[in-house]
């Protein structure tokens, strides 16, 4: 039992031969002791420490990222319009266009009504809109409100709106309503706001008188009386007039933490819940865009909604721009995650597939002429997340109500493209670009759609010669190919860039390929010190809004589905930690169905132990604590198991969850590893 010392009396200790957990733990109390009797201190701290954490086997350990496991966001399969943005109503804009789907115009989703045997009129009009980003308008014209004995319900003119596939509504919550109106004539027009159920009857009530002649935001709230997953918005004039309307929008008043334009509360509990180091977005494809007019520019999407400029969604839909970058940054920042923004690298999607309107388009590249302003852009997201709000971009962040800096720390730059001359010189352009003015920035680069070929060779080689911190990586695809490549990031170069999985999924969703996943996650946990950052994606689908199949939650307006991949995700979210030790855990490493890892969170001092069994048989794995000292006697034991084939659907949610329990901890054992698991053993060392 040795250990030598070096001091170094003007500034620091150096322990030798303590392991990286012991001089985490060290460093961390000289940081805290900084001031004082600094000799004694730390001669004092160094011999406790000395007695209590260091090395007596050979188990060796390292430094890994600490923003390892995190989400992947995009708008695809209805994720936001209509999924986690919490907006009730379809079109509240009146901007869908058949450049997004042959079938679609202004009142798409819309239906025109005049009950009682009322007469009006409806056009769509663009002459003199609530702002020039959001063009159209309807303008409504109330000529005769029936009024007749036989006719026993609410009359008027109006419109009616189901949502997406039907509004939720729960019996005594609130909603809040609010449409931007101008009145056309002379009197001001009374409207009935109301939710009502499939048989029409109304479940909630309210009313709004528009008086102003200027366009006005006119806001009321809702109370249910009654549940129903199936309601209708339904507004009524209740007098002669025209009035031009804009804007008609429903929101739960319960959004994820009572934000005012806010997400859907349940599917943001289920993301917070796997406590995601960070989060990208916008995407994903929809980043670079379908044709440069497509690119998602984030400027488009802050400050008021009523001025955000909309667009075709590359996915083929429709992307309000609700939920916009101070959206994104604001729910990284409520679940503690890191935001990663992915801007376009000035080049379109080469996969461009158009619209039956545009056709397909390949990879377009912004014209020269417009690069320096694209760059300024892209300086300006970093001054607009991180600047003081004295500065132009940090005070229109304030004034939306984030005075305080975001943090930002990552930057994407580019989705996945294909790395032509052109991208390779409008990439450098912005890298170079961002280097100089935030060198702190971490920029990402990208290394085309798959883990090899031609595009990931050139993307590596662009990252090697600009010295890029990191790339994106994607791979989607079998299962056994996650099994078969575990060994992938082991002799990567150290001294390279860094990695980030962005985008990977086993194709499928049962239990098997999320534990080929599992697998798969420890192996990137052993090279935490070259995988810096890891999401699973696509993240969200909505039932019958589907354009991607595999996907980690599966969701409709009323329930969530958690898919074996969701569990084997948050598993390894909620037990990350930032030392990787190896030979804690001795398994068969002929038997690629197996893999284990072992990390330390010197946070918590948690010892995590992650076993996986990929196999359809019972293996048996041996653990050796021994390094580790005063462990607590019990652990936290977690396992998901299940059959191969076995998933989580509508009619059974609950099918494979992982369960709960404490076990006794011992220095040795063997675990007998169920067939088909994985297993967390958390054990405390304090
Ligand atoms: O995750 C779905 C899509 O897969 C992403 O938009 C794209 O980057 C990848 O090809």
């Amino acid at each position: 039992m040795f250990i030598g010392l070096v001091f170094n009396f003007s500034k620091y200790f150096y322990p030798i031969r303590l392991n990286n957990y012991t001089s985490m733990k060290f460093y961390k109390i000289i940081n805290i002791k900084k001031q004082g009797h600094f000799f004694q201190y730390h001669f004092y701290l160094l011999f406790f420490l000395s007695l209590t954490n260091f090395t007596l086997g050979e188990t060796v350990s390292k430094k890994i990222s600490t923003d390892l496991f995190g989400l992947f966001f995009e708008d695809i399969n209805y994720a936001a319009d209509g999924g986690l943005y919490a907006e009730l109503v379809q079109n509240r804009s009146f901007e869908y266009n058949p450049t997004e789907r042959r079938e679609w115009h202004p009142l798409s989703y819309w239906d025109y009504i005049s009950p009682g045997y009322s007469i009006g009129t409806i056009s769509v009009e663009s002459k003199s809109p609530v702002h020039s980003n959001n063009p159209h308008y309807i303008v409504l014209g109330i000529e005769l409100v029936g009024n007749y004995d036989e006719f026993d319900g609410q009359s008027g003119i109006g419109l009616k709106n189901s949502g997406f596939d039907g509004i939720i509504v729960r019996e005594n919550e609130k909603y809040n309503f609010s449409m931007f109106a101008r009145k056309l004539s002379e009197l001001p027009v009374e409207f009935s706001i109301c939710l009502q159920n499939s048989t029409g009857k109304v479940i909630a009530e309210s009313t709004v008188l528009t008086n102003s002649q200027d366009w006005r935001k006119y806001s009321t709230s809702l109370t249910a009386i009654e549940n129903c997953d199936s309601a209708s918005l339904v507004i009524l004039g209740k007098n002669t007039g025209l009035v031009a309307l804009d804007m008609i929008s429903l929101f739960p008043d319960k959004t994820f933490k009572n934000r005012p334009n806010g997400m859907r509360a349940d599917l943001a509990q289920v993301l917070a819940d796997l406590q995601a180091k960070f989060i990208r977005f916008p995407g994903g494809c929809l980043v670079h865009g379908d044709g440069l007019g497509n690119m998602y520019r984030w400027k488009n999407t802050i400050g008021p909604v009523e001025q955000r400029i909309e667009q075709r969604n590359i996915w083929g839909y429709h992307q309000t721009g609700g939920l916009g970058y101070f959206e994104y940054f604001q729910f990284c920042e409520d679940i503690g995650a890191k935001p990663v923004p992915v801007v376009p690298a000035a080049v379109s999607c080469q996969n461009s597939g158009g619209t039956w309107r545009i056709g397909g388009k390949g990879q377009q590249i912004l014209p020269m002429c417009d690069l320096d302003v694209y760059i300024q852009e892209v300086l300006d997201l970093i001054e607009w997340a991180n600047g003081p709000s004295s500065s132009e971009w940090g005070k229109k962040r304030a004034e939306a109500g984030h005075p305080e800096p975001f943090k930002l720390e990552y930057l994407g730059i580019g989705n996945e493209d294909k790395i032509t001359p052109e991208f390779e010189t409008h990439f450098t352009r912005i890298y170079e670009a961002v280097k100089e003015k935030y060198p702190e920035i971490k920029v990402i680069g990208t290394v085309g759609p798959f883990h090899s070929g031609e595009d990931f060779e050139k993307g590596w080689q662009l990252a090697n010669t600009l010295n890029i911190p990191m790339v994106d990586e994607h791979y989607y695809t079998d299962p056994n190919w996650f099994i078969n490549n575990q060994n992938r990031y082991d002799n990567y170069d150290r001294k390279a860039s860094k990695v980030y999985l962005g985008e990977y999924a086993s194709w499928g969703n049962k239990l098997w390929n999320a534990i080929a996943e599992a697998a798969y996650l420890t192996s990137l946990e052993r090279n935490g010190d070259v995988v810096y950052m890891a999401s699973y994606a696509p993240l969200l689908a909505k039932k019958g809004f589907i354009q991607w199949n595999t996907d980690m939650i599966f969701f409709d307006n009323v329930n969530l589905v958690l898919t074996p991949n969701y569990h084997v995700h948050k598993m390894f979210m909620n037990n990350q930690g930032d030392l990787y030790y190896e030979n804690v855990i001795q398994k068969n490493d002929a038997d690629s169905t197996l893999a284990a890892s072992c990390v330390v969170d010197s946070e918590s001092g948690d010892v995590i132990l992650k076993l996986v069994n990929a196999s359809n048989q019972t293996k048996t794995m041996k653990v050796d604590l021994s390094s580790f000292r005063h462990l607590t006697k019990e652990a936290k034991l977690i396992v998901l198991m299940g059959n191969a084939e076995d998933e989580n659907t509508f009619e059974n949610k609950q099918n494979i969850i992982p369960s709960k329990s404490q076990m006794k901890l011992q220095k040795k054992f063997n675990y007998e590893t169920p067939p088909m698991s994985l297993t967390i053993i958390r054990a405390n060392t304090n």
